[in-house]
């Protein structure tokens, strides 16, 4: 099954309990969301695309730290949940490790959007207000330029999937970190 937005946020509550995996799979959710409204894709695709993000590091409090277990623990719990096989798919192919190969758009996006989630998290941490509705494209931009910022999160990465379907680099940023600001609220 696909479940609607809460739902996934119900599904994510039961096996992430830490607010920094809890906040790393929202942004991710909401970025997957928000890409996929500037692609125009209909409401049924937009949440789906936000189940992929919301999911896509469900293990990361049960795969015990050996990344090779990252994602074939998730999918154990996702076929539990009885998610959706192309949506488990998809989820796989961002663990690089198991080789399976990136085929269609949500699977790039979602590779790049982990390593994006990364940058705005660390972003919005470092202000000390804490508050995303600050956050502009130019001040992400600018940690990107900067490799001593956030420095395990490859850019590479990040730009690997709006480069590879010709989605402009501004572009992508503004999609993803729009949603999640009209979505999350790290002050509390
Ligand atoms: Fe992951
Ligand atoms: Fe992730």
């Amino acid at each position: 099954m696909i479940p609607t937005e809460k739902q996934a946020i119900e599904i994510l509550k039961k096996y992430i309990k830490g607010k920094a995996n809890l906040e790393h799979n929202l942004i991710v959710g909401y970025g997957m969301k928000g890409i996929s409204k500037f692609l125009g894709k209909k409401e049924d695709e937009q949440n789906r695309f936000f189940v992929i993000g919301t999911l896509h590091d469900i293990d990361l409090e049960k795969y015990n730290g050996n990344i090779k277990n990252h994602c074939v623990v998730g999918e154990e719990i996702l076929n539990k949940e009885n998610i959706d096989k192309e949506i488990i798919r998809t989820i796989k192919t961002h663990n690089e490790i198991l080789g399976i190969k990136k085929e269609k758009e949500e699977d790039h996006l979602l590779f790049s959007i982990d390593g994006l989630s990364g940058i705005i998290r660390a972003y919005v941490l470092m202000r000390p207000d804490r508050d995303i509705t600050q956050a502009k494209l130019k001040s992400i931009k600018k940690k990107l330029k900067d490799k001593g910022f956030a420095a395990n999160v490859s850019r590479e990465e990040i730009y690997y999937a709006p480069d590879l379907l010709k989605i402009e680099r501004d572009k992508f940023i503004e999609a993803v970190l729009e949603e999640v600001k009209n979505n999350m609220d790290f002050r509390e």
